[in-house]
């Protein structure tokens, strides 16, 4: 029997929380199955092995990973105590070393949850946000001059290059292709000349491939709005790391919050582990109340099983996440009662009883 291992890093605040259930289900859904099994080791990472070894994860943490078949992540930072530069390093660090450039941030309106945005029905909000994860506004490029002067600057550079927008745009096309065959490309490309230019140009150069997909050009500024506006019209939106990271945020809020919103760090060449992991942070304001949603981590363990190509164990899941929904068992930031444990026994009772497929 085919057996994966799972690297999984709970992290601190309610990451731990989240990926106790997440782990639950994710055990329940591969044992119903039967095709396959999961060797999961946990590392006690974030800011309790910080207190204890002086490092939030230990230096060789590449060659810990490496060998692993993927990488379940909860979240990471505990910002009392440690600056969230120290405590996100480790996943940063993963995130560029593994190469995993697309990053993947599906936003769906289920049925029984209410988006924020008036008349908003399910149907209405299903995209999909990839964005550039490996170069972008996000490398580690510039300097601070004259520190603490009056005349101090700071210059922070992006960098793109054509071989990272080249696959990135046809990670994109391909994923429309395997959608509702529409892609949506943000930049700002009207004031930033050189860098979203490029974006532009490779767009034109690949699109003649990808005859079947219907691709549109929106700036930053117009997509927030129009992501508001009116959301049906979007399918995949791809963007660089920066706009990525703010369309994610509202992706996640608008249909339904941070506690639905799954995510993963991919990859494509399969050299090394991808990662999946809730779009949330450890949330600190909440940590240790059992009153997490557990339901972002679950999905997000669920495109893992997609990634591992077991898309009928993710199904499952998936399937169970709407029952769990339609019926309106969730934790407060849904409106429901329920705690992050209550919420993790109903879905692991729907996947267990659920009918084979
Ligand atoms: P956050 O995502 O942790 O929380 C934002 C708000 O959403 C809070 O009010 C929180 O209670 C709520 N929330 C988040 N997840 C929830 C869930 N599953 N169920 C119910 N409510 C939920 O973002 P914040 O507060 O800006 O950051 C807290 C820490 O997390 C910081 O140290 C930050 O650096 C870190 N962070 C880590 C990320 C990661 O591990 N990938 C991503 C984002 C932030
Ligand atoms: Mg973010």
């Amino acid at each position: 029997m085919k057996t994966y291992r799972i690297a999984v890093y709970p992290g601190d605040g309610i990451g731990p929380e989240v990926t106790r259930e997440a782990v639950r289900v994710l055990q329940t859904a591969a044992e119903r199955d039967g095709g396959f099994a999961l060797q999961l080791t946990e590392l006690p990472w974030g800011y309790e092995f910080y207190r204890q070894t002086g490092q939030v994860a230990p230096d060789n943490l590449l060659e810990v990973l490496q060998p692993f078949d993927a990488i379940l992540l909860g979240a990471v930072g505990w910002p009392a105590e440690l600056p969230d530069h120290v405590t996100l390093a480790p996943l940063v660090r993963i995130r560029q070393s593994f190469d995993q450039y697309a990053c993947v941030r599906p936003a769906k309106l289920y049925p029984g949850v209410r988006s924020p945005l008036a008349g908003k029905q399910p149907g209405d909000i299903d995209l999909v946000v990839i964005r550039e994860n490996s170069e972008g506004e996000y490398v580690n490029v510039g300097g601070r001059f004259h520190a603490g002067h009056p005349d101090e600057s700071a210059l922070q550079t992006a960098v793109h290059t054509r071989r990272g927008v080249e696959r990135i745009l046809r990670f994109g096309f391909q994923m429309a292709l395997d959608r509702r065959r529409k892609l949506t490309m943000i930049t700002k490309s009207n004031a930033q000349r050189f860098a979203y230019v490029l974006w532009d140009d490779i767009l034109e150069e690949l699109r003649g491939e990808y005859p079947g997909v219907e691709v549109d050009k929106q700036h930053a500024d117009a997509a927030v709005m129009n992501f508001v506006r009116c959301p049906e019209r979007f399918d995949v939106v791809l963007a660089s790391n920066l706009f990525g990271d703010i369309l994610t945020d509202l992706g996640g809020l608008i249909s339904g919050g941070l506690g639905l919103a799954p995510s993963s760090n991919l990859d494509p060449s399969r050299r090394r582990p991808s990662m999946f992991e809730p779009v949330h942070g450890s949330a600190p304001d909440i940590a240790g109340k059992g009153i997490a949603n557990p339901i972002a981590a679950v999905l997000s363990a669920a495109m893992m099983l997609d990634w591992l190509e077991e898309p009928r164990v993710a199904g499952a899941i998936r399937r169970a996440v709407e029952q769990v929904l339609a019926g309106g068992q969730t934790t407060p930031d849904l409106g429901g009662r329920l705690t992050t444990v209550e919420v993790g026994d109903e879905l692991v009772r729907e996947v267990g009883s659920a009918e084979r497929k």
